[in-house]
C-alpha cells in the first residue's frame, strides 16, 4: 500500500485513461474530461486522488463525493459504481494554482510573445491536473486530445497518431506530462530530436548532438530502448528541476545549455530512466532510490562509454563530495536509502541520499562481483521486472536469488551511514588540479573548475575574479558555485549577478543553497527577502513551496 494515495487499487484498478483537455491560458486552467477504464476486484467504490480540482460531473456512476482535503495528499474523490460498470467519465477543471502546472506569461518565455504551460507530475502532483489513482504502484495506458489556441502547439510524453497522443505501454501516473507553447523542433537522429522555443532550438540541437550515441551506449549495456522515440523538451528557465524523465520526452532546464556539452550528464541521467524508473518503477516513494540510485549508476556508465573514464571519474568524485556534505546536515533517519515517509510530503525525501548513496551501493556491488557479472545481473533485472512497479523488498529478493554477493546490502538500505568497504571514486585529473594556485587552466573542463573552486578555503575572491572572470561565467554550474562562495564571503561585486540569477532561474537545486546561505547573515536575510519578493511570482509552485520554507 502507498501511504501517499487515497486510492484502493487492491479493490478497483485503473488500466487506461482517455483524456480530452482544453488549455485556457487566459484563465490559467485546464478543463475537460477523463474516461477511466478499470478492473474490478472487489467493492463498488472507486477512489481517485485529486488536489484543487473542481469536479463538474461523473457520467456512468451512481454518484460521487469529494472528501475533505489533506494538506499533503489532497482530497479523495469517491465514485459509487453500478454493477458491472467498467468505466466512468469525470468532467473537471484545474485550479490556477495547481501544484503540478506552471502557467507562464509571455515575458517569462524566451520569445516574450506567447504564453506557455507545462506540467510536472512527480512525485504526487498529477492529481492536481487529472483525477486518477496517483500512486506509482498503478500503471495505466492513455490517449489524449489537447486543444490549444491557434499557433501554439502541445507535446506530451507519449507517441502521436492522427492528432492524438497515445501511451501504449502501462506507465505510472507521475510520468504523465504535457507542455504547450510556441515550440520548434530539430531532429537529432532517426528516433530522437529536441523541442524548444524557436530562439533556443539551434543551441539545444548542438548541445544534445550526442544523444543517439548515448542511446546506443545504454542499449549495448542493458538491452533495447523500448519506448519508440526519445525526444527532449527544453523548458523556460523557471523549470524547478534539472530534468524530468517523462517517457519519450525528457523535460530539461535550459541551464544545461553551456555551449560545450559539459553538462549533458543530465541527458544521460534522464535517458537512463527509460530503463531504471520508467521500465522498472519504484512502487512507493520510500522506494525512490530504486529509481534514482540505479539511474545515477547507469548515467555514469553512459558517461564513461561516450565521454571516457576521466570525465566519469570527475563527476563521481564531485558527487561523492556533495553527498558527504549533504549527509552531514541531514537527520540520520534521512540517510537510509529506504526512508520512513509517513505523514511527510514525498518531495521531502528528495535529497542526494537516494541518488548518490544508491549509486554508490551499486558501484560497490559491481566492484565485489566484477563488472561482467553485474552487467548481466542488471540486464536480467530490467527484463524480469519490465513494465512493473516494485518495492525494495522485491529488489532484495531478486538480488539474493540472482547474485549472492559479499556486500552488507541491508545496512546500506536501512542504516544511516555509508558502510565500510564502500567503493571510493578517484580522479587522476583532479589530483593534477592540485591544491595551490594553478599554473595553466587553459584546458580545464567544467568539472575541474568546480573541483578547484570547492578546494578554495578561504577563497581569495578578488584575485579569483580578476584572473578567471568568474562573475561573468556563462556556465550555470560554475556560476552557481561562484555565487555561493560570494554569498559566504560577502563578495559584493558579484551581488548584482546574484540577483539576476535568482530572478532569472527557477531550478530548485540552485535556489535552495543560495537562499539558505543568504539567510545565515543579517544583511543577507534582508537581501534574500527583497530578492525573493521580486523573484517569487516567476518560480514554479514547487520551488515557491521550498523557498517559502527558507526565506521567512
Ligand atoms: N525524476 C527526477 C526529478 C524529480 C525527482 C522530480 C523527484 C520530482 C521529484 C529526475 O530524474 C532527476 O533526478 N533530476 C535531477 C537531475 C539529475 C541529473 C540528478 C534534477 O532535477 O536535479
Ligand atoms: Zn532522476
Amino acid at each position: 500500500m502507498d501511504e501517499h494515495s487515497w486510492s484502493r487499487p487492491d479493490c478497483i484498478r485503473v488500466r487506461h485513461l482517455d483524456l480530452d483537455l482544453q488549455v485556457d491560458y487566459d484563465r490559467k486552467i485546464l478543463s475537460g474530461s477523463v474516461i477511466l477504464h478499470f478492473d474490478r476486484l472487489s467493492g463498488e467504490e472507486l477512489v481517485l486522488d485529486t488536489r484543487g480540482l473542481a469536479i463538474h460531473s461523473v457520467e456512468n456512476a451512481e454518484g460521487f463525493e469529494l472528501g475533505a482535503s489533506d494538506p499533503i495528499l489532497g482530497a479523495p474523490l469517491r465514485i459509487w459504481l453500478r454493477d458491472s460498470v467498467a468505466s466512468v467519465t469525470v468532467h473537471y477543471s484545474t485550479s490556477p494554482s495547481a501544484s503540478g502546472l506552471q502557467w507562464l506569461d509571455p515575458p517569462q518565455t524566451a520569445g516574450k510573445q506567447h504564453p506557455y504551460l507545462y506540467t510536472q507530475s512527480q512525485a504526487i502532483h498529477a492529481r492536481s491536473w487529472i483525477p486518477l489513482q496517483d500512486t506509482p504502484g498503478v500503471r495505466a495506458t492513455f490517449t489524449a486530445t489537447v486543444h490549444t489556441p491557434d499557433g501554439l502547439s502541445a507535446v506530451m510524453g507519449a507517441g502521436r497518431r492522427n492528432g492524438r497522443f497515445h501511451m501504449d505501454y502501462p506507465i505510472p501516473s507521475y510520468l504523465i506530462a504535457l507542455a504547450a507553447g510556441d515550440l520548434a523542433f530539430r531532429p537529432l537522429g532517426p528516433r530522437s530530436g529536441v523541442y524548444a522555443e524557436p530562439a533556443l532550438v539551434a543551441a539545444a540541437a548542438h548541445e544534445f548532438e550526442d544523444t543517439e550515441r548515448m542511446i546506443a551506449a545504454v542499449e549495448e549495456l542493458y538491452g533495447p530502448y523500448r519506448w519508440g522515440r526519445y525526444d527532449l523538451l527544453v523548458l523556460p528557465p523557471s523549470f524547478p528541476f534539472g530534468g524530468m524523465e517523462n517517457p519519450c520526452l525528457t523535460f530539461t532546464t535550459p541551464t544545461i545549455l553551456a555551449g560545450d556539452k559539459s553538462l549533458v550528464s543530465l541527458v544521460a541521467h534522464e535517458l537512463a530512466h527509460s530503463w531504471s524508473g520508467n521500465l522498472v518503477t519504484n512502487a512507493t516513494w520510500s522506494d525512490f532510490w530504486l529509481n534514482e540510485g540505479f539511474t545515477v549508476y547507469l548515467e555514469r556508465r553512459i558517461i564513461e562509454k561516450v565521454y571516457g573514464r576521466d570525465r566519469e571519474e570527475m563527476e563521481a568524485v564531485l558527487a561523492r563530495g556533495e553527498l558527504h556534505r549533504e549527509m552531514a546536515q541531514l537527520p540520520p533517519a534521512d540517510c537510509a536509502l529506504h526512508p520512513d515517509l509517513a505523514g511527510r510530503d514525498p518531495d521531502d525525501g528528495c535529497t542526494l541520499v537516494p541518488y548518490e548513496k544508491g549509486a554508490l551501493l551499486l558501484r560497490t556491488i559491481e566492484q565485489a562481483v566484477g563488472r561482467p557479472r553485474f552487467d548481466a545481473f542488471l540486464r536480467s533485472y530490467f527484463d524480469h521486472f519490465a513494465f512493473r512497479s516494485i518495492t525494495t523488498a522485491e529488489f532484495l529478493d531478486y538480488l539474493r536469488r540472482e547474485l549472492p554477493n559479499p556486500v552488507p546490502v541491508e545496512d546500506w538500505i536501512f542504516q544511516p551511514g555509508i558502510p565500510e568497504g564502500a567503493a571510493e571514486p578517484h580522479s587522476e585529473a583532479f589530483a593534477r588540479v592540485g591544491a595551490g594556485w594553478p599554473a595553466d587552466t587553459s584546458r580545464w573542463t567544467t568539472q575541474e573548475w568546480l573541483h578547484f573552486l570547492r578546494l578554495q578555503d578561504p577563497p581569495d575572491m578578488p584575485r579569483l575574479d580578476r584572473e578567471f572572470h568568474l562573475t561573468q561565467s556563462g556556465n550555470s554550474e560554475i556560476l552557481h558555485q561562484w555565487l555561493l562562495m560570494a554569498v559566504k564571503t560577502g563578495y559584493q561585486p558579484a551581488y548584482p549577478k546574484l540577483e539576476d540569477f535568482l530572478c532569472g532561474v527557477g531550478r530548485r537545486k540552485f535556489l535552495k543553497p543560495l537562499y539558505t546561505e543568504l539567510m545565515k547573515t543579517s544583511n543577507g536575510t534582508e537581501l534574500a527577502r527583497r530578492i525573493y519578493a521580486r523573484a517569487r511570482p516567476g518560480y514554479h509552485p514547487i520551488a515557491q513551496a521550498t523557498i517559502d520554507g527558507l526565506v521567512t
